[in-house]
């Protein structure tokens, strides 16, 4: 295998597992961040996002001298013979991605790349971020490359090191196929192709698991209303090998960091081609819808007005696994609680204090037994399976009220009903009563 000199400008979750696992594969590494004190703190092998693997690998990258980190672009590219750019590309103005990041690290390194080297674009960026890219650098002798990410939230390590595919784009195929071999080791199927068509992977791939999604929640509403199940509906289709298991739980809505604004940018793209895309819009549409019925859910459980009702809320992030808020349902549902006057109290085993902007008018307990006490319903928002093993024996006696609106459909209903609980799920065929009731 070809051993590379690399530099990687931007340490988040992407930037960071993208330089500790290419270090891990051998290659000679420079991380590059304008956030003096996360240098600082990463050149002492301490990493701050929640992230299993990662903190191990930097530290063994530092200790093998195939991994550092550096403050600004500028100080990690000279020598590199492939810069990836994973800076982030927020939604900007009506939807689109926001690009000033790409293009100040791209107007800030032009000088100063080796001769011949390769640009790799790993952040998420509209079709034709790459020609735009490579003419921002004006370096005729420099190929700029799409090699989108297909990190969770999570499980970036793992699904760096195991991918289900890698996707080089470059309308120069020997750039490429260069990008391709810095991920041999790895032994994934590899598509080759050209920059607009790598760029465009990224944004089908993720518009397609929020639709599987959205459909799958839309299902789950339909089972509520026919009397069926959906659990046992999911499961019945997942087997087909043409739909498969995976992203078939219905839940609160999606959210996170990539979808919601992955799905903006595409339909943004698209209109600004001229070309209607109602299939995406209807995803969005019954994510907004999910996240609201939520709401009308713990309305039914409480029997009424929410106007100063006490809600225990279970999970804040976007999903299991994650420190992550960034556009989560359950804040969005806890914020239309809110709105109807409900005094909510959280526990998250990731979120341990509030956090200002993001959890603002919910009060963060760090036991669930605070959230749980004198509520008249406990909703479960986020899919933590600890949740599961909670003493809900304990939970049932300082509740005012024995009911859980279970949005991830998470929680051993017979365990619960058994300490009294009643369990309201999502796409669930009704109940039966709970037991000494
Ligand atoms: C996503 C993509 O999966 C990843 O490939 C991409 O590169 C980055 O964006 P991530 O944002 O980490 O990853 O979250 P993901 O695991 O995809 O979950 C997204 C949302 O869908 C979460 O809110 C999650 O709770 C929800 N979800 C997921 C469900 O409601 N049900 C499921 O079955 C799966």
């Amino acid at each position: 295998m070809f051993v590379r000199r690399i530099a990687v400008v931007g340490t988040g979750y992407v930037g960071l597992t993208t330089g500790a696992c290419l270090a891990s594969l051998g290659h000679r590494v420079i991380c590059a961040d304008i956030d003096e004190r996360r240098v600082e703190e990463l050149r002492g092998g301490r990493v701050a996002i929640l992230e299993p693997g990662l903190a191990e690998l930097v530290t063994e990258g530092l200790a093998a001298g195939r991994l550092d980190f550096v403050v600004g672009a500028r100080n990690a590219v000279p020598r590199a013979e492939v810069v990836f750019l994973c800076v982030p590309t927020p939604m900007g103005e009506g939807g689109a991605a926001n690009l000033a990041a790409v293009e100040s690290v791209a107007a800030e390194v032009s000088g100063l790349l080796r001769p011949n080297c390769v640009v790799v674009n790993k952040s998420t960026v509209p079709v034709g971020t790459a020609a735009r890219t490579a003419a921002l650098l004006g370096r005729a002798d420099v190929a700029v490359v799409s090699n989108p990410e297909f990190l969770r939230e999570g499980s970036a390590v793992t699904d760096f090191l195991n991918p289900d595919r890698i996707v080089v784009g470059c309308d120069a195929q020997d750039a490429a196929e260069r990008v391709a071999a810095l991920y041999a080791r790895l032994g994934a199927p590899t598509v080759l192709t050209d920059a607009a068509s790598a760029e465009m992977v990224k944004y089908a791939a993720n518009c397609f698991l929020a639709m599987k999604l959205s459909y799958v929640n839309a299902v789950a509403e339909l089972c509520e209303r026919l009397g069926a199940d959906v659990l046992d509906v999911t499961e019945g289709i997942g087997y087909d090998r043409r739909i498969g298991q995976a992203f078939l739980s219905p839940g609160p809505g999606w959210g996170g960091s990539c979808l919601p604004k992955d799905t903006h940018a595409l339909l943004q793209a698209a209109a600004a081609a001229d070309f209607d895309f109602p299939l995406l819009q209807a995803s969005l549409d019954t994510n907004t819808r999910q996240r609201n019925r939520m709401t009308d859910k713990v309305r039914a459980a409480v029997g009424g007005s929410l106007d100063g009702v006490h809600i225990g809320l279970l999970g804040l992030t976007f999903k299991a696994g994650t420190d992550d808020l960034r556009d989560s349902p359950a804040l969005a549902v806890a914020a239309a609680l809110r709105a109807e006057g409900a005094v909510l109290v959280a526990y998250d085993p990731g979120v341990r204090a509030s956090v200002p902007g993001m959890t603002d008018g919910v009060e963060v307990a760090d036991d669930p037994v605070k959230a749980a006490q004198g509520a008249a319903a406990i909703v479960v928002l986020t899919e933590w399976p600890e949740f599961r093993m909670l003493d809900w024996g304990r939970l049932a006696e300082v509740v005012a009220n024995r009911v859980v609106v279970d949005t991830r459909n998470l929680l051993d209903a017979d365990v619960l009903r058994r300490v009294g609980f009643e369990v309201l799920g999502v796409g669930r065929r009704p109940q039966l009563p709970p037991v000494g009731r």
